[in-house]
């Protein structure tokens, strides 16, 4: 007879080790919508953890459209697109995004992850391409390029030398094709990608650049439009990839580019053919927000007003926020145990701040990662800083 507890026995015997090793993860449970004040395992906390960069997950526009949505087109599509899971409205925000990204066509996906995944594994898929990635690209990235055909080569964090280097050796191998991959905001550090030296050497050597901007769309760039638009290279990125699931607020991600890739990955695309198409009330969502962006730049101005007041705060005060450009601030404590114990004070003081600690970032670079938003006051703000500085004396992380 079966037993399917005991068969399954194994999974345990490696938690428990999880959790000796303090590398075990609770989850906790947020009692409200993603909002600056939220109610978190019941407590309410300032929260400074969400993705939730311009307050969009609860934007009245965005509600009343995903409603109308659903009413109108029911609450999914029961198909994948390729068979009868296409409405017009799949099609509309495609049209979209790429008029907002500046490209000639998009593709939207069920998740971020399944993009990226999806970019390489649809394009690189030989043995003589190569897939040149930096070292700290996310790990829908990295597995993305683990199962594409390709060889794989990283680049230390942001290192153009080596990045060069890796362009060499693969032209002198005679490469079928080059896809240079970086994120386009680090989502652990919130530094952006040096693209102007990437596109350059893209030229040189005949590579192709394909840069995930999921926490750069709707921060960065004219009207949030991302690091391309940031950078004024946005006709030189092949490949622009975007979530709908931070900024955007609703779930769902998107491969910018031009007319012949969306075509390709209607084709060939693993994860577009075999997984079914958005529910509408998302797609409304998605529509509603991508407007937003283009009519209400004062969200974006929030942004950034808030996110140089509490760097500059934490700067002031001595902690370590290494290179942060955009809103997400790491606090680098570099030590797993007191990360853990720092976010868990916090919480008891009222600020909601996870730790992010190894393997998730290099050991010895463990963090408090925060992400401010539009919607957060000042005095959210002020009163986070507070409790911050006070834990951070309370465990020696600033004298
Ligand atoms: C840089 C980056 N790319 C991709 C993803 C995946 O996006 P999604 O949450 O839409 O699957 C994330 C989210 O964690 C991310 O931070």
């Amino acid at each position: 007879m079966i037993n399917v507890k005991k068969d399954l026995a194994f999974l345990g015997e490696e938690i428990n080790q999880l959790k000796k090793d303090n590398l075990y993860r609770e989850l906790f449970i947020l009692d409200s919508a993603q909002q600056p004040l939220s109610i978190i395992n019941s407590r309410k906390v300032v929260n400074l953890s969400s993705n939730n960069y311009l307050g969009l997950t609860t934007h009245p526009k965005v509600i009343q459209r995903a409603r109308e949505y659903l009413e109108k087109w029911g609450a999914g599509t029961s198909a994948v697109r390729t068979i009868i899971g296409t409405m017009h409205i799949h099609n509309d925000l495609e049209k979209k995004i790429a008029m907002f990204k500046g490209t000639e066509a998009s593709i939207v996906f069920q998740s971020g992850f399944a993009t990226n995944v999806s970019v390489n594994q649809t394009i690189m898929t030989s043995e003589e391409d190569f897939i040149i990635s930096d070292q700290l690209n996310h790990a829908s990235i990295i597995d993305g390029a683990r199962l594409a055909k390709a060889q794989r080569l990283i680049y230390k964090h942001k290192d153009m030398a080596e990045l060069e280097s890796h362009l060499k050796e693969v032209k002198s191998k005679r490469a079928r094709r080059v896809l240079i991959v970086t994120d386009g905001v680090f989502s652990m550090d919130g530094d952006i990608a040096p693209l102007p030296d990437i596109a350059a050497l893209a030229e040189k050597y005949g590579a192709l650049i394909m840069v995930d901007d999921a926490h750069a769309t709707g921060v960065v760039g004219k009207n949030g439009r991302g690091t391309p638009s940031h950078f004024d290279l946005t006709d030189q990125i092949h490949i622009q990839i975007g979530t709908l699931s931070k900024t955007i607020g609703a779930m769902g991600g998107y491969v910018a580019s031009t007319l012949e890739v969306r075509d390709y990955f209607v084709q060939k695309a693993r994860q577009f053919l075999f997984s079914s198409s958005h529910p509408p009330a998302v797609v409304g969502a998605c529509m509603a927000a991508f407007e937003i962006l283009e009519t209400e730049p004062n969200l974006m101005e929030q942004l950034w007003n808030n996110t140089k007041y509490f760097k500059g705060r934490l700067k002031e005060l001595g902690f370590n926020t290494g290179h942060s450009e955009t809103p997400i601030t790491p606090i680098i404590v570099g030590d797993s145990a007191k990360t853990l114990r720092f976010s868990d004070r916090l919480f008891e003081e009222g600020v909601f701040v996870q730790g992010i600690v190894f393997p998730t970032v290099p050991r010895g670079t463990e963090r408090l990662r925060t992400i401010v938003t539009a919607t957060h006051s000042k005095g959210d703000l002020d009163f986070a800083v507070d409790k911050i500085k006070k834990i951070g004396n309370e465990l020696g992380v600033v004298k």
